[in-house]
């Protein structure tokens, strides 16, 4: 036996990551986005890669490297992140990480939007796709969807209602009051259908590791 052979039990399956934020202009210069930094998506799609799977990862505008191996796909809005999403599958398994603008200008100003003496403009938004419904409502559904959810009240609560309404099989769960964004580290409880699985504190690239083996798990159960 050996301790150093490398887990390739991925090998034949293609797995969807979204990860980081999207970005929703309202005029030529200004923008709708958030603080998603992209790096647990990053390092789930590096993690699911190492395994041997295609890893088609659709990313917002994120500060860090692509992960080595992983074919990325950059976007901007979330319509652009639906969009690519519908255009990569099939795939045997679909991880949304991303951090989804809820909403959009309604109408986007062709021009730069100019002070005036009056009363600040007022901001009509329109509510964005939703990319993790879709995928888990999809004719081509993966067979396993996954979400995430960034809480700061009741957390494991507001998750398990979150798993149904979106219709993902697993919904894993983060308090985001305690500065998760750009952070290295991450707390989070793993929701499915048998119940709540939490996991300790640990670095983000190691509960992309253990991610990655419960997705590993899913595909061979042993
Ligand atoms: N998500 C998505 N498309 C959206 C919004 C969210 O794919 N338009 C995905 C995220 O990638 C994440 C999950 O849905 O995997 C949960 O996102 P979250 O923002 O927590 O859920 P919402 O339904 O937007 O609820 P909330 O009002 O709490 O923001
Ligand atoms: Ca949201």
């Amino acid at each position: 036996f050996s301790i150093l052979a490398p887990d390739r039990s991925l090998t034949g399956k293609h797995v969807l990551v979204t990860a980081g934020p999207t970005v929703e202009a309202l005029d030529p210069v200004r923008f709708l986005s958030n603080h998603s930094s992209g790096k647990q998506g990053y390092a789930i799609a590096a993690a699911i890669a190492e395994k041997g799977a295609k890893v088609t990862l659709i990313s917002g505008p994120v500060k860090i490297p692509a992960p080595k191996s992983v074919h990325v796909v950059q976007v901007s809005t979330a319509q652009e992140m639906l969009a690519a999403c519908e255009a990569a599958l099939p795939a045997d398994a679909a991880i949304c990480t991303a951090a989804v603008s809820d909403w959009r200008a309604k109408e986007l100003a062709s021009s730069k939007i100019k002070k005036s003496s009056d009363e600040p403009p007022t901001l009509r938004l329109v509510e964005n796709p939703d990319i993790l419904a879709t995928l888990s409502h999809h004719q081509k559904r993966p067979s396993l969807v996954v979400g995430f959810a960034a809480e700061t009240d009741d957390v494991v609560e507001n998750a398990i209602a979150k798993r149904l309404r979106k219709g993902c099989d697993w919904l894993v769960a983060n308090d985001v009051r305690v500065g998760v964004f750009g952070a290295e580290r991450n707390q989070v409880s793993l929701i499915d259908s048998t119940g709540v699985e939490m996991w300790p504190d640990m670095e983000k690239t190691d509960v992309a590791q253990r991610l990655a083996e419960r997705v590993s798990k899913f595909f061979i159960p042993s």
